[in-house]
Parts: structure tokens; C-alpha cells; sequence
């Protein structure tokens, strides 16, 4: 597995071979982000993996800063996982001038849930993936439905801009007792860690009173917003939306998931449900 730092050397590694399959990731790496190294890898295509900490998707008061980097780590796992080509620029190779030029996705889809609770956090993923794409030219890129709304828009980034690259979403892995695998799980003290796993269980439990009793969305979304609050999380949201595009379902025939955002003490969790 080669491990490169520059644009140039990236491309002269890729220019013979056939356009690669394409992992972009913050580092950090789990299990979650292996198993689309796998799935990558199953294609049979040449597996790329990126690792960057992006700083334009970071708002002034997130985690940038503290934001783990392992880089022996990571590259020891993504060798184990089959990855080919691992690309870790620095912040002067991929922003060697201020990123004026940046992408700004759809409002309706990226200032919703996510993007409304994170100002500018698409934009700043749709600018870094749209450049990472530019760099690697991947025949296909695998990206996880843990981050449910980034996978929809990333969708609509190629779609729009008619990007000629696959996008492909991976399940979302989960640790034994249910909790969707994260970096920012490090960040939980032993209590916060055993508390964690309630996010995952209340989605499914409202998952399954949908489709299994066709249960008020309204009405469900309001008691696990209140349930999360006796238990000590301060939510973000918890909604249940269409699959396909994140607006408010108009019937209970429609594809949904249930998607929530909590803080736990200073740690921000995400997970989603499908339906
Ligand atoms: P990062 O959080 O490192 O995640 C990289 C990829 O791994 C994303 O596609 C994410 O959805 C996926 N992933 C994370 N946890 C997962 C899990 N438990 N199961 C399955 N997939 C999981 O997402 C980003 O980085 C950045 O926004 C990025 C796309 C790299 C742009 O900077």
C-alpha cells in the first residue's frame, strides 16, 4: 500500500491504471469506515482511501482542533482492509490559497436537519468531496448511511453536476450493544459511553411503532424529543422523513427513516434508522 501526501504523486501513481474505487474519510478510522474499504475493494477496482480533516465543514465551535488524527493507525488498518493507495494531504496540498470557490448544495436538502443545526457544514463537504473527486477520478465513491442527509446530497452533487462517478452507500456498522460506530465516540467518558446506546434504541423503537402500528410521526417524534431530555441529552432533532429526499413523509407507504442528532454532555451523536 502506498502512502502519499501530493496531488501530483497521487496522480502519477493513478495515471496507468484503471480509474480506482474511492473511500473519503477524516481519519480516525473504525470499522465502519473498513467496511467500505471492503466494499470498495469487492469492485474490484484499485482502492483509494482518503484522510483529511476538513476545516470547512467544522463551524467556529466544533471539534476541528481535537479532532483525532491517527495517521499509523489509520494506514495500518486500511492496509489490513485491502486499501491500495492512501492520500493524506495536508492543509497547504489541498488548500494551498483560501477555498473561495466553494459548492453550495440545494437549501431544501442541506439547510435542513444537519445544515440547519451546522451552518455551512455541506457546503464545506460538498467543496472538499467535489475537489477529492477532482484529484482521485474515481469510478465509483463509497460513502456511509451513518451520515444519512451527507450520502443524499453527495447523490445530488453528482447527479447535478453530472460528475461521472458512482456513488455507492454502505450500511451503517454498529458496536455489539447497537451504538453507530463514530470518531466522536472517543470523546465519551465510560458513563456517556453505557447512556450512548439509548439514541439507537429509540430510533428502532419508533422505527417499528411505524411500520409495525402506523403510529403519529408527530407524535412520536415529540416523546423521544422529551424521553432524550429526562435522560440528560440535549437533541438537535428527531424526526422521521422520506428516504429519498428528507422532506416530511405524506404517507406511511413511502420509504422513511428516523434520523436524530443529540448532544450527550459535549459529545455530538448522529444515527438513523431506515424503515
Ligand atoms: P468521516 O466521518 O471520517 O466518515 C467517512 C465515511 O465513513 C463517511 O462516508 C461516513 O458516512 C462513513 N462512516 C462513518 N461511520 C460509519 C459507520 N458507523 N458505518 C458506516 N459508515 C460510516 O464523513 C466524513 O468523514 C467527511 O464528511 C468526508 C465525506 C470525508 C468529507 O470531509
Amino acid at each position: 500500500m502506498q502512502v502519499l501526501h501530493g496531488i501530483a504523486e497521487l496522480r502519477a501513481a493513478l495515471a496507468q491504471g484503471p480509474r480506482p474505487a474511492f473511500v473519503p474519510t477524516m481519519g480516525n478510522l473504525h470499522e465502519g469506515h473498513l467496511a467500505l474499504v471492503r466494499q470498495a475493494k469487492a469492485s474490484g477496482r484499485p482502492v483509494v482511501a482518503s484522510i483529511f480533516v476538513n476545516r470547512l465543514q467544522f463551524g467556529p465551535h466544533e471539534d476541528f482542533d481535537r479532532y483525532p488524527r491517527t495517521l499509523q493507525a489509520d494506514c495500518a488498518m486500511l492496509e489490513a482492509a485491502g486499501c491500495d493507495v492512501v492520500f493524506a494531504p495536508d492543509e497547504a496540498e489541498l488548500y494551498p490559497e483560501p477555498q473561495a470557490f466553494k459548492v453550495q448544495p440545494p437549501s431544501e436538502l442541506a439547510d435542513i436537519l444537519e445544515g440547519h443545526f451546522r451552518p455551512g457544514f455541506f457546503t464545506g463537504v460538498c467543496t472538499v468531496v467535489l475537489k477529492l473527486f477532482n484529484i482521485v477520478q474515481p469510478a465509483a465513491a463509497y460513502f456511509g448511511k451513518k451520515d444519512y442527509q451527507q450520502q443524499l446530497v453527495i447523490k445530488a452533487l453528482v447527479r447535478q453536476m453530472a460528475l461521472p462517478v458512482e456513488i455507492v452507500a454502505g450500511e451503517t456498522c454498529r458496536a455489539a450493544d447497537g451504538l453507530a460506530l463514530s470518531s466522536r465516540n472517543g470523546y465519551l467518558s465510560p458513563a456517556e459511553r453505557a447512556e450512548a446506546v439509548e439514541l439507537h434504541r429509540l430510533l428502532d423503537s419508533m422505527a417499528r411503532a411505524v411500520r409495525d402500528s402506523g403510529s403519529d410521526a408527530h407524535t412520536l417524534e415529540r416523546e423521544a424529543m422529551a424521553a432524550l431530555q429526562r435522560r440528560g441529552w440535549q437533541p438537535d432533532y428527531v424526526v422521521v422523513r422520506r428516504q429519498a429526499d428528507l422532506l416530511e413523509p405524506q404517507s406511511l407507504q413511502e420509504p422513511m427513516v428516523v434520523l436524530a442528532a443529540a448532544k450527550l454532555g459535549k459529545t455530538r451523536l448522529i444515527d438513523n434508522v431506515e424503515i
